[in-house]
């Protein structure tokens, strides 16, 4: 009989300890265009700009500085109204790292990741805190109904993204996200339309319902045909069979 097998065995396991296996290599992944840098980079300066802009008179936890009305006689709305504002922070700035594609492509670690602290730090608390600051908004029945509809687009886009990612339905997924970023941008969009609504001569309260409902059916509707829209054919590469 030939030598113990275990000698083998053993030979694996010395070469193995000398040597471990490389790690996998990062998939090669082309760098992004120019065009992809230039929205990528707009997109990032715009949220990255409204969280600076949304959290700065709510740093020093002063009541008196909001920028809304704050209920008197319910001690919690503030804690609740602020912890809103420093969760959907988290969220919108994360939120273009999360569509930057070829962020996804080349660090699918990170990506996941990210897409973690997004949902569990950022969107999942800011959504669901959103509800009673919307019931307890001081601004009147058609702001608080167009909050509450914002609201609803942005946890169901929320609960399809999770979804479609847990059952690993990526193509889904991405649909679902995209349209979850339209929402948390949307609170961005509001705000100069607001101003602008509120110059051509509305009160405070129709121009911040109107805003607010035509901030989140642009964005839908943009967003929408973005998925939509007909693809460029790619144009084939001589020599290469398809
Ligand atoms: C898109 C989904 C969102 C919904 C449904 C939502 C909902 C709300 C509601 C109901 C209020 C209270 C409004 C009032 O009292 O009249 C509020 C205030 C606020 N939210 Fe959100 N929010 C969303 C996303 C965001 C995001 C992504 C940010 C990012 C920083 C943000 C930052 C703020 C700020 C700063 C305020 C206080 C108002 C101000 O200072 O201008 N929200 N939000």
């Amino acid at each position: 009989m030939k030598g113990d097998p275990m000698d083998s065995v053993r030979e694996i396991l010395t070469e193995e300890a000398e040597h471990p296996p490389a790690a996998p290599p990062k998939p090669s992944v082309p760098k992004p265009g120019r065009r992809e840098l230039t929205w990528v980079g707009f997109l990032a300066v715009y949220c990255v700009g409204f969280a600076v802009f949304g959290i700065y008179r709510y740093l020093t936890l002063d009541p008196s500085i909001s920028r809304l009305g704050i209920r008197t006689d319910l001690p919690w709305h503030y804690p609740l109204f602020i912890t809103h504002i420093y969760t959907a922070v988290v969220s919108i700035v994360l939120a273009w790292i999360q569509v930057w594609p070829w962020f996804r492509a080349r660090h699918p670690r990170a990506h996941r990741i990210v897409g973690r602290w997004y949902f569990f730090a950022g969107v999942f608390p800011s959504a669901a805190l959103a509800i009673p600051a919307a019931l307890l908004t001081v601004s009147g029945p058609d702001v608080r109904l167009a909050l509450l509809a914002m609201d609803a687009c942005w946890i169901i886009t929320m609960i399809c993204g999770y979804r479609t990612a847990r059952q690993r339905k990526f193509g889904e997924h991405r649909k679902w996200m995209l349209r979850n970023v339209a929402m948390t941008t949307s609170t961005v969009t509001l705000r100069p339309l607001n101003i602008i609504l509120v110059e051509t001569g509305m009160s405070y309260e129709q121009a911040y319902a109107s805003a607010t409902w035509g901030a989140v059916l642009g964005h839908l509707l943009f967003v929408e045909w973005y998925l939509l829209r007909p693809k460029k054919k790619r144009r084939p590469v001589p020599g290469r069979r398809s």
